[in-house]
Protein backbone atom coordinates (compact mmCIF):
# COMPACT_ATOMS: atom_id res chain seq x y z
CA UNK A 1 0.00 0.00 0.00
CA UNK A 2 1.58 3.32 -0.85
CA UNK A 3 0.94 6.54 0.78
CA UNK A 4 -0.18 9.47 -1.25
CA UNK A 5 -0.56 12.88 -0.10
CA UNK A 6 -2.70 15.03 -2.49
CA UNK A 7 -2.88 18.97 -1.86
CA UNK A 8 -5.11 21.28 -3.13
CA UNK A 9 -4.28 25.43 -3.18
CA UNK A 10 -5.12 26.59 -0.29
CA UNK A 11 -8.14 29.83 -0.71
CA UNK A 12 -8.55 33.11 -0.05
CA UNK A 13 -11.37 33.77 1.69
CA UNK A 14 -12.25 37.57 0.88
CA UNK A 15 -15.04 35.74 -0.85
CA UNK A 16 -17.20 32.58 -1.09
CA UNK A 17 -15.84 30.04 -2.84
CA UNK A 18 -16.80 30.16 -6.76
CA UNK A 19 -16.35 27.06 -9.40
CA UNK A 20 -13.16 27.85 -9.85
CA UNK A 21 -12.05 27.10 -6.47
CA UNK A 22 -14.68 24.06 -6.78
CA UNK A 23 -13.10 22.79 -9.47
CA UNK A 24 -9.66 22.46 -8.40
CA UNK A 25 -11.11 21.04 -5.24
CA UNK A 26 -13.41 18.67 -7.29
CA UNK A 27 -10.29 17.37 -9.40
CA UNK A 28 -8.23 16.43 -6.45
CA UNK A 29 -10.72 14.93 -4.33
CA UNK A 30 -11.89 12.57 -7.73
CA UNK A 31 -7.75 11.50 -7.89
CA UNK A 32 -7.99 10.76 -3.96
CA UNK A 33 -10.50 8.65 -4.21
CA UNK A 34 -9.39 6.66 -6.96
CA UNK A 35 -6.28 6.08 -5.27
CA UNK A 36 -8.14 5.03 -2.17
CA UNK A 37 -9.99 2.71 -3.90
CA UNK A 38 -7.10 1.03 -5.41
CA UNK A 39 -5.97 0.40 -1.83
CA UNK A 40 -3.68 3.44 -1.43
CA UNK A 41 -3.16 5.55 2.00
CA UNK A 42 -4.21 8.59 0.65
CA UNK A 43 -4.02 12.48 2.20
CA UNK A 44 -5.93 14.86 0.88
CA UNK A 45 -5.12 18.77 2.21
CA UNK A 46 -7.19 21.75 1.31
CA UNK A 47 -8.16 25.12 3.42
CA UNK A 48 -8.02 28.20 3.93
CA UNK A 49 -5.28 31.09 3.35
CA UNK A 50 -5.87 33.42 5.99
CA UNK A 51 -2.93 35.74 6.25
CA UNK A 52 -3.77 37.63 3.35
CA UNK A 53 -4.35 41.59 3.30
CA UNK A 54 -7.52 40.86 1.21
CA UNK A 55 -8.54 38.96 4.71
CA UNK A 56 -8.41 42.37 6.93
CA UNK A 57 -9.67 44.43 3.66
CA UNK A 58 -13.18 42.07 3.79
CA UNK A 59 -13.36 42.20 7.20
CA UNK A 60 -13.30 45.48 7.82
CA UNK A 61 -16.23 46.04 4.43
CA UNK A 62 -18.46 43.39 6.75
CA UNK A 63 -17.75 45.12 9.75
CA UNK A 64 -16.29 42.89 11.29
CA UNK A 65 -13.54 41.47 13.85
CA UNK A 66 -10.60 39.85 10.73
CA UNK A 67 -10.67 36.65 13.78
CA UNK A 68 -14.41 36.25 13.78
CA UNK A 69 -14.90 37.08 9.84
CA UNK A 70 -12.05 34.27 9.94
CA UNK A 71 -13.63 32.20 11.86
CA UNK A 72 -17.23 32.65 9.93
CA UNK A 73 -15.71 32.09 6.35
CA UNK A 74 -13.81 29.32 7.14
CA UNK A 75 -16.98 28.04 8.39
CA UNK A 76 -18.77 28.10 5.06
CA UNK A 77 -15.61 27.31 2.62
CA UNK A 78 -15.54 23.75 4.71
CA UNK A 79 -19.36 23.43 4.40
CA UNK A 80 -19.40 24.24 1.16
CA UNK A 81 -16.37 21.53 0.06
CA UNK A 82 -18.19 18.86 2.38
CA UNK A 83 -21.37 19.52 0.37
CA UNK A 84 -19.53 19.17 -3.32
CA UNK A 85 -18.85 15.68 -1.56
CA UNK A 86 -14.79 16.59 -1.51
CA UNK A 87 -13.38 13.98 1.02
CA UNK A 88 -10.26 16.23 2.76
CA UNK A 89 -8.62 14.95 5.20
CA UNK A 90 -6.94 18.05 6.36
CA UNK A 91 -8.79 21.31 5.99
CA UNK A 92 -5.71 23.62 6.93
CA UNK A 93 -6.22 27.07 8.26
CA UNK A 94 -2.74 29.08 8.30
CA UNK A 95 -3.75 31.27 11.67
CA UNK A 96 -3.48 27.74 13.14
CA UNK A 97 -0.79 27.15 15.60
CA UNK A 98 0.79 24.05 13.85
CA UNK A 99 0.78 25.72 11.14
CA UNK A 100 3.02 28.54 12.59
CA UNK A 101 5.20 26.22 14.33
CA UNK A 102 6.22 24.86 10.77
CA UNK A 103 6.67 28.27 9.60
CA UNK A 104 9.02 29.39 12.01
CA UNK A 105 11.11 26.00 11.48
CA UNK A 106 10.58 26.49 7.89
CA UNK A 107 11.71 29.83 7.72
CA UNK A 108 14.70 29.03 10.26
CA UNK A 109 15.62 26.68 8.24
CA UNK A 110 16.39 28.58 5.29
CA UNK A 111 20.75 29.02 4.33
CA UNK A 112 21.58 32.07 5.90
CA UNK A 113 23.59 32.79 2.74
CA UNK A 114 20.08 33.04 0.81
CA UNK A 115 18.60 35.77 2.81
CA UNK A 116 18.94 39.30 3.15
CA UNK A 117 18.27 42.92 3.65
CA UNK A 118 17.67 45.02 1.26
CA UNK A 119 14.50 47.65 0.20
CA UNK A 120 11.78 47.09 -1.88
CA UNK A 121 10.56 49.56 -3.99
CA UNK A 122 7.87 48.90 -6.93
CA UNK A 123 4.17 47.79 -7.60
CA UNK A 124 1.89 45.46 -5.06
CA UNK A 125 -1.20 43.97 -6.29
CA UNK A 126 -2.72 43.20 -3.26
CA UNK A 127 -5.43 41.20 -5.21
CA UNK A 128 -2.56 38.73 -6.61
CA UNK A 129 -0.87 39.25 -3.25
CA UNK A 130 1.97 39.67 -5.77
CA UNK A 131 4.67 41.80 -6.30
CA UNK A 132 4.41 43.15 -9.80
CA UNK A 133 6.76 44.11 -12.93
CA UNK A 134 5.97 46.94 -15.12
CA UNK A 135 5.48 44.69 -18.20
CA UNK A 136 2.63 42.38 -15.75
CA UNK A 137 0.65 45.28 -16.47
CA UNK A 138 -1.80 46.17 -19.20
CA UNK A 139 -2.67 49.43 -19.41
CA UNK A 140 -0.39 50.15 -15.99
CA UNK A 141 -3.44 47.96 -14.56
CA UNK A 142 -3.21 44.46 -13.20
CA UNK A 143 -5.14 42.28 -15.80
CA UNK A 144 -6.46 39.62 -13.35
CA UNK A 145 -8.11 42.35 -10.94
CA UNK A 146 -8.19 45.42 -13.69
CA UNK A 147 -6.91 47.64 -10.61
CA UNK A 148 -3.75 50.11 -10.92
CA UNK A 149 -1.51 48.29 -8.48
CA UNK A 150 -0.13 50.27 -4.99
CA UNK A 151 3.49 51.80 -5.87
CA UNK A 152 5.19 50.94 -2.69
CA UNK A 153 8.86 51.30 -1.05
CA UNK A 154 9.44 49.80 2.62
CA UNK A 155 12.73 47.52 3.89
CA UNK A 156 12.33 43.87 3.15
CA UNK A 157 14.12 41.03 3.81
CA UNK A 158 14.76 38.76 0.46
CA UNK A 159 14.91 35.59 -0.35
CA UNK A 160 18.43 35.03 -3.30
CA UNK A 161 15.75 33.51 -5.66
CA UNK A 162 18.31 33.77 -8.50
CA UNK A 163 21.33 31.42 -6.52
CA UNK A 164 18.70 28.56 -7.71
CA UNK A 165 18.21 29.97 -11.89
CA UNK A 166 20.49 26.30 -12.90
CA UNK A 167 19.37 24.87 -10.00
CA UNK A 168 15.68 24.61 -11.21
CA UNK A 169 16.37 24.06 -14.96
CA UNK A 170 18.54 21.07 -13.85
CA UNK A 171 15.99 19.41 -11.90
CA UNK A 172 12.78 20.11 -14.20
CA UNK A 173 14.92 18.77 -17.15
CA UNK A 174 15.84 15.10 -15.00
CA UNK A 175 11.97 15.08 -13.91
CA UNK A 176 10.23 15.67 -16.50
CA UNK A 177 6.88 14.69 -14.60
CA UNK A 178 7.83 17.00 -12.20
CA UNK A 179 5.18 19.74 -14.11
CA UNK A 180 2.41 18.95 -16.10
CA UNK A 181 0.84 19.53 -18.54
CA UNK A 182 4.16 19.76 -21.09
CA UNK A 183 2.85 23.19 -22.14
CA UNK A 184 3.04 24.61 -18.57
CA UNK A 185 6.58 23.38 -17.73
CA UNK A 186 7.55 24.91 -21.09
CA UNK A 187 5.93 28.43 -20.09
CA UNK A 188 7.81 27.52 -16.53
CA UNK A 189 11.08 26.91 -18.34
CA UNK A 190 11.26 30.42 -20.39
CA UNK A 191 10.27 31.85 -17.24
CA UNK A 192 13.74 30.48 -15.64
CA UNK A 193 15.65 31.07 -18.79
CA UNK A 194 14.50 35.03 -19.27
CA UNK A 195 16.36 35.09 -15.40
CA UNK A 196 15.24 35.45 -11.79
CA UNK A 197 14.92 37.90 -9.69
CA UNK A 198 15.10 37.93 -5.52
CA UNK A 199 12.20 37.83 -4.15
CA UNK A 200 11.02 39.65 -1.21
CA UNK A 201 10.54 37.05 2.11
CA UNK A 202 9.25 39.57 4.33
CA UNK A 203 6.29 42.75 4.19
CA UNK A 204 7.18 45.60 6.48
CA UNK A 205 4.17 48.09 6.65
CA UNK A 206 1.72 45.14 7.63
CA UNK A 207 0.26 44.01 11.06
CA UNK A 208 -1.70 41.09 9.97
CA UNK A 209 0.43 37.74 9.44
CA UNK A 210 3.00 35.43 10.77
CA UNK A 211 6.00 37.77 12.70
CA UNK A 212 9.38 36.51 10.57
CA UNK A 213 11.44 34.80 13.10
CA UNK A 214 14.45 36.65 12.30
CA UNK A 215 13.01 40.14 13.11
CA UNK A 216 9.87 40.85 14.98
CA UNK A 217 8.83 44.33 13.19
CA UNK A 218 8.03 42.26 9.89
CA UNK A 219 5.61 39.55 9.04
CA UNK A 220 6.35 37.00 6.07
CA UNK A 221 5.21 37.55 3.02
CA UNK A 222 1.76 35.66 2.84
CA UNK A 223 2.22 33.48 -0.19
CA UNK A 224 5.81 32.23 1.98
CA UNK A 225 4.28 30.89 4.52
CA UNK A 226 1.11 29.96 2.34
CA UNK A 227 3.30 27.58 0.58
CA UNK A 228 4.65 26.17 3.45
CA UNK A 229 0.94 24.95 4.26
CA UNK A 230 1.81 21.60 2.26
CA UNK A 231 4.46 21.06 5.26
CA UNK A 232 2.12 21.48 7.94
CA UNK A 233 0.06 19.06 6.74
CA UNK A 234 2.11 16.49 6.84
CA UNK A 235 3.13 17.14 10.44
CA UNK A 236 6.23 19.14 9.78
CA UNK A 237 8.51 19.37 12.04
CA UNK A 238 7.77 16.58 13.63
CA UNK A 239 9.69 13.49 12.64
CA UNK A 240 6.69 11.51 11.12
CA UNK A 241 6.30 14.08 8.22
CA UNK A 242 9.12 12.30 6.75
CA UNK A 243 5.97 9.31 5.83
CA UNK A 244 4.47 11.35 4.10
CA UNK A 245 7.26 14.39 2.48
CA UNK A 246 7.57 15.03 -0.68
CA UNK A 247 3.69 15.59 -1.51
CA UNK A 248 2.99 13.26 -4.44
CA UNK A 249 1.07 15.82 -6.08
CA UNK A 250 0.20 20.00 -6.30
CA UNK A 251 -3.09 20.45 -8.53
CA UNK A 252 -3.17 23.89 -9.07
CA UNK A 253 -4.78 26.62 -11.33
CA UNK A 254 -2.39 28.49 -14.35
CA UNK A 255 -2.51 31.70 -12.51
CA UNK A 256 -0.37 30.17 -9.91
CA UNK A 257 2.41 28.19 -11.99
CA UNK A 258 5.25 30.35 -10.93
CA UNK A 259 4.62 30.47 -6.69
CA UNK A 260 4.45 26.72 -6.89
CA UNK A 261 6.86 25.48 -10.20
CA UNK A 262 9.58 27.95 -9.08
CA UNK A 263 9.18 30.00 -5.59
CA UNK A 264 8.22 26.83 -3.56
CA UNK A 265 11.20 24.29 -5.35
CA UNK A 266 13.74 27.14 -4.69
CA UNK A 267 13.02 27.93 -1.23
CA UNK A 268 12.78 23.88 -0.30
CA UNK A 269 16.17 23.26 -1.64
CA UNK A 270 17.19 26.33 0.22
CA UNK A 271 15.80 24.18 3.09
CA UNK A 272 17.56 21.33 1.92
CA UNK A 273 14.43 19.46 1.85
CA UNK A 274 13.17 17.01 -1.59
CA UNK A 275 10.36 18.75 -3.80
CA UNK A 276 6.95 17.68 -4.39
CA UNK A 277 7.18 14.90 -7.18
CA UNK A 278 4.45 16.02 -9.44
CA UNK A 279 2.80 19.84 -10.02
CA UNK A 280 -0.25 19.60 -12.39
CA UNK A 281 -1.23 22.82 -13.75
CA UNK A 282 -4.83 23.25 -14.70
CA UNK A 283 -6.66 25.83 -17.26
CA UNK A 284 -9.15 28.84 -16.01
CA UNK A 285 -12.57 28.49 -16.27
CA UNK A 286 -15.00 31.33 -17.89
CA UNK A 287 -18.35 31.83 -16.97
CA UNK A 288 -20.13 31.54 -20.90
CA UNK A 289 -17.34 32.25 -22.51
CA UNK A 290 -16.65 34.99 -20.49
CA UNK A 291 -13.95 35.62 -17.72
CA UNK A 292 -15.86 35.73 -14.75
CA UNK A 293 -15.93 38.69 -12.11
CA UNK A 294 -17.69 40.59 -9.96
CA UNK A 295 -18.15 43.53 -11.70
CA UNK A 296 -19.50 41.54 -14.67
CA UNK A 297 -22.23 39.30 -12.02
CA UNK A 298 -21.23 36.50 -13.80
CA UNK A 299 -19.24 34.42 -11.07
CA UNK A 300 -20.97 31.06 -10.67
CA UNK A 301 -22.05 29.60 -7.45
CA UNK A 302 -21.29 25.88 -7.54
CA UNK A 303 -23.87 25.27 -4.61
CA UNK A 304 -26.45 26.87 -6.18
CA UNK A 305 -25.77 25.00 -9.62
CA UNK A 306 -25.52 22.13 -7.41
CA UNK A 307 -28.63 22.28 -5.79
CA UNK A 308 -30.34 22.62 -9.20
CA UNK A 309 -28.84 19.46 -10.87
CA UNK A 310 -27.47 17.34 -8.04
CA UNK A 311 -23.90 18.02 -6.54
CA UNK A 312 -22.95 14.52 -8.67
CA UNK A 313 -23.94 15.61 -12.13
CA UNK A 314 -21.89 18.99 -11.69
CA UNK A 315 -19.24 17.36 -10.49
CA UNK A 316 -19.50 15.22 -13.42
CA UNK A 317 -19.81 18.23 -15.33
CA UNK A 318 -16.71 20.14 -14.71
CA UNK A 319 -14.76 16.84 -15.53
CA UNK A 320 -16.14 15.29 -18.42
CA UNK A 321 -16.18 18.78 -20.82
CA UNK A 322 -12.66 19.62 -21.02
CA UNK A 323 -9.49 17.74 -20.51
CA UNK A 324 -7.76 19.13 -17.24
CA UNK A 325 -5.01 21.17 -18.21
CA UNK A 326 -6.58 23.48 -20.38
CA UNK A 327 -9.27 26.26 -20.36
CA UNK A 328 -12.59 25.53 -20.42
CA UNK A 329 -16.33 26.72 -20.11
CA UNK A 330 -19.09 26.38 -17.10
CA UNK A 331 -22.18 26.46 -19.59
CA UNK A 332 -25.33 25.57 -17.56
CA UNK A 333 -27.09 25.14 -20.55
CA UNK A 334 -24.15 22.55 -21.27
CA UNK A 335 -24.50 21.00 -18.02
CA UNK A 336 -28.28 20.39 -18.74
CA UNK A 337 -27.58 18.73 -22.45
CA UNK A 338 -24.87 16.37 -20.95
CA UNK A 339 -26.97 15.42 -17.62
CA UNK A 340 -30.25 14.99 -19.83
CA UNK A 341 -28.09 13.03 -22.54
CA UNK A 342 -24.97 11.11 -20.63
CA UNK A 343 -26.87 10.79 -17.67
CA UNK A 344 -30.37 11.00 -17.64
CA UNK A 345 -31.12 8.87 -20.89
CA UNK A 346 -27.53 6.90 -21.25
CA UNK A 347 -26.36 5.77 -17.71
CA UNK A 348 -30.33 6.11 -15.69
CA UNK A 349 -32.31 4.72 -18.46
CA UNK A 350 -29.98 1.98 -19.13
CA UNK A 351 -29.51 0.56 -15.00
CA UNK A 352 -33.59 1.23 -14.74
CA UNK A 353 -34.81 -0.65 -17.81
CA UNK A 354 -32.53 -3.49 -16.77
CA UNK A 355 -33.79 -3.42 -13.46
CA UNK A 356 -37.02 -3.55 -14.49
CA UNK A 357 -36.61 -6.38 -17.24
CA UNK A 358 -35.26 -8.46 -14.41
CA UNK A 359 -37.77 -8.22 -12.02
CA UNK A 360 -39.88 -8.40 -15.43
CA UNK A 361 -38.82 -11.86 -16.32
CA UNK A 362 -36.87 -13.44 -13.73
CA UNK A 363 -38.72 -12.33 -10.84
CA UNK A 364 -35.45 -9.98 -9.83
CA UNK A 365 -32.87 -12.98 -10.07
CA UNK A 366 -29.90 -12.20 -11.93
CA UNK A 367 -28.31 -15.57 -12.13
CA UNK A 368 -25.14 -16.40 -12.13
CA UNK A 369 -22.63 -13.41 -11.74
CA UNK A 370 -19.72 -13.25 -14.21
CA UNK A 371 -16.58 -11.54 -13.68
CA UNK A 372 -16.05 -8.30 -15.19
CA UNK A 373 -15.62 -8.55 -18.78
CA UNK A 374 -14.10 -5.05 -20.16
CA UNK A 375 -10.69 -4.57 -20.15
CA UNK A 376 -10.68 -0.74 -19.07
CA UNK A 377 -6.59 -0.07 -18.68
CA UNK A 378 -7.37 3.22 -21.13
CA UNK A 379 -9.54 4.65 -18.18
CA UNK A 380 -6.58 3.77 -15.68
CA UNK A 381 -3.83 5.22 -18.03
CA UNK A 382 -6.06 8.51 -18.56
CA UNK A 383 -6.89 8.87 -14.50
CA UNK A 384 -3.25 9.02 -13.70
CA UNK A 385 -2.67 11.61 -16.12
CA UNK A 386 -5.29 13.44 -14.77
CA UNK A 387 -7.71 13.05 -18.30
CA UNK A 388 -10.65 12.86 -16.44
CA UNK A 389 -12.26 13.50 -19.30
CA UNK A 390 -10.62 10.89 -21.23
CA UNK A 391 -11.55 8.43 -18.10
CA UNK A 392 -14.94 9.40 -18.69
CA UNK A 393 -15.14 9.09 -22.42
CA UNK A 394 -14.02 5.38 -21.45
CA UNK A 395 -16.85 4.69 -19.19
CA UNK A 396 -18.96 6.03 -21.86
CA UNK A 397 -18.16 4.19 -24.63
CA UNK A 398 -18.68 0.53 -22.14
CA UNK A 399 -22.27 2.38 -21.64
CA UNK A 400 -23.02 3.09 -24.98
CA UNK A 401 -21.84 -0.51 -25.82
CA UNK A 402 -24.46 -1.44 -23.25
CA UNK A 403 -27.35 0.11 -24.72
CA UNK A 404 -26.59 -1.11 -28.26
CA UNK A 405 -26.41 -4.65 -27.14
CA UNK A 406 -29.41 -4.36 -25.67
CA UNK A 407 -31.13 -2.78 -29.06
CA UNK A 408 -29.65 -5.87 -30.36
CA UNK A 409 -30.23 -8.53 -28.62
CA UNK A 410 -33.61 -7.05 -27.49
CA UNK A 411 -34.80 -8.97 -24.12
CA UNK A 412 -38.43 -8.21 -24.89
CA UNK A 413 -38.32 -10.45 -28.19
CA UNK A 414 -36.04 -12.94 -26.24
CA UNK A 415 -38.35 -13.48 -23.02
CA UNK A 416 -40.92 -14.94 -25.37
CA UNK A 417 -38.40 -17.21 -27.28
CA UNK A 418 -35.31 -18.22 -25.51
CA UNK A 419 -35.41 -17.61 -21.85
CA UNK A 420 -31.59 -19.32 -21.68
CA UNK A 421 -30.10 -16.35 -24.12
CA UNK A 422 -32.53 -13.35 -21.99
CA UNK A 423 -30.54 -14.96 -18.52
CA UNK A 424 -27.30 -14.56 -20.01
CA UNK A 425 -28.08 -11.40 -21.80
CA UNK A 426 -29.44 -9.78 -18.41
CA UNK A 427 -26.50 -11.10 -16.39
CA UNK A 428 -24.84 -9.53 -18.56
CA UNK A 429 -26.23 -6.57 -18.38
CA UNK A 430 -26.07 -6.37 -14.88
CA UNK A 431 -22.51 -7.52 -14.56
CA UNK A 432 -21.26 -4.85 -16.55
CA UNK A 433 -23.21 -2.04 -15.01
CA UNK A 434 -21.79 -3.08 -11.98
CA UNK A 435 -18.11 -2.55 -13.67
CA UNK A 436 -19.28 0.99 -14.80
CA UNK A 437 -20.31 1.78 -10.80
CA UNK A 438 -17.00 0.85 -10.01
CA UNK A 439 -15.28 2.98 -12.51
CA UNK A 440 -17.57 5.87 -11.71
CA UNK A 441 -16.87 5.44 -7.89
CA UNK A 442 -14.15 8.47 -7.99
CA UNK A 443 -16.71 11.43 -9.64
CA UNK A 444 -20.22 9.93 -8.34
CA UNK A 445 -19.58 8.09 -5.51
CA UNK A 446 -23.24 8.43 -4.20
CA UNK A 447 -24.40 7.27 -8.20
CA UNK A 448 -22.17 5.01 -7.99
CA UNK A 449 -23.34 3.13 -4.51
CA UNK A 450 -27.09 3.15 -5.75
CA UNK A 451 -26.48 1.37 -9.43
CA UNK A 452 -24.13 -1.00 -7.23
CA UNK A 453 -27.15 -1.51 -4.47
CA UNK A 454 -29.73 -2.08 -7.50
CA UNK A 455 -27.81 -4.93 -8.61
CA UNK A 456 -26.79 -6.11 -5.24
CA UNK A 457 -26.95 -10.03 -3.77
CA UNK A 458 -27.63 -11.36 -7.38
CA UNK A 459 -30.94 -9.82 -7.53
CA UNK A 460 -32.36 -6.63 -8.96
CA UNK A 461 -33.79 -3.91 -6.51
CA UNK A 462 -36.14 -1.32 -7.98
CA UNK A 463 -36.71 0.43 -4.85
CA UNK A 464 -33.39 1.82 -5.25
CA UNK A 465 -35.18 4.62 -7.59
CA UNK A 466 -34.41 6.20 -10.74
CA UNK A 467 -30.85 7.87 -11.02
CA UNK A 468 -31.43 11.24 -12.79
CA UNK A 469 -34.59 12.67 -13.35
CA UNK A 470 -35.24 14.83 -16.40
CA UNK A 471 -33.60 18.01 -15.83
CA UNK A 472 -35.92 21.22 -17.77
N1 LIG B 1 -4.28 31.63 -1.77
C1 LIG B 1 -3.69 31.40 -3.04
C2 LIG B 1 -3.10 30.00 -3.13
C3 LIG B 1 -2.08 29.67 -2.10
S1 LIG B 1 -1.52 28.03 -2.22
C4 LIG B 1 -0.22 27.96 -1.21
C5 LIG B 1 -4.72 31.58 -4.15
N2 LIG B 1 -5.98 31.45 -3.78
S2 LIG B 1 -7.25 31.67 -4.73
O1 LIG B 1 -8.39 31.47 -3.89
O2 LIG B 1 -7.15 32.92 -5.41
O3 LIG B 1 -7.19 30.58 -5.88
C6 LIG B 1 -7.13 29.24 -5.59
C7 LIG B 1 -7.29 28.33 -6.76
O4 LIG B 1 -8.50 28.57 -7.47
C8 LIG B 1 -6.15 28.47 -7.77
O5 LIG B 1 -5.69 27.18 -8.15
C9 LIG B 1 -6.81 29.15 -8.93
O6 LIG B 1 -6.19 28.85 -10.12
C10 LIG B 1 -8.21 28.57 -8.86
N3 LIG B 1 -9.14 29.40 -9.62
C11 LIG B 1 -9.58 30.65 -9.32
N4 LIG B 1 -10.36 31.09 -10.36
C12 LIG B 1 -10.44 30.16 -11.32
C13 LIG B 1 -11.17 30.00 -12.51
N5 LIG B 1 -11.95 30.94 -13.00
N6 LIG B 1 -11.05 28.80 -13.16
C14 LIG B 1 -10.32 27.76 -12.66
N7 LIG B 1 -9.65 27.87 -11.54
C15 LIG B 1 -9.52 29.11 -10.94
O7 LIG B 1 -4.34 31.80 -5.28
Amino acid sequence: MAKITISTPIYYVNAQPHIGSAYTTIAADVLARYYRQHGNEVLLSTGTDENSQKTLKAADSAGQKPTEYLEQMAADWKQAFDDLQVGYDRFIRTTEPDHKKAVNTFVKSLKSEDLYQGEYEGLYCTGCEEFKRPEDLVDGKCPLHNVEPEKIKEKNYFFRLSNYQQALLDHIKENPDFIQPVTRRNEIVSFIERGLVDISLTRQNSKWGIPYPLAEDQVLYVWIEALVNYLTVVGYPDDSYKERWPTSLNIIGKDISKFHCVYWPAMLMSAGLPLPKRVFVHGFLTSDGQKMSKSLGNVVDPLEIAQRYGVEPLRFYLLRETPFGVDGDFSEKRLMELYNSELANELGNLVQRTAVMLDKYQDGNIGEVLPHSHDVHGYHEAMKDLRFDKALHEVWLLIRGLNQYVEEEKPWELAKSDREQLADVLAHLAVDLLQVAELLTPFMPTTAERIIKTFEGGKAHLDVGILFPKAE
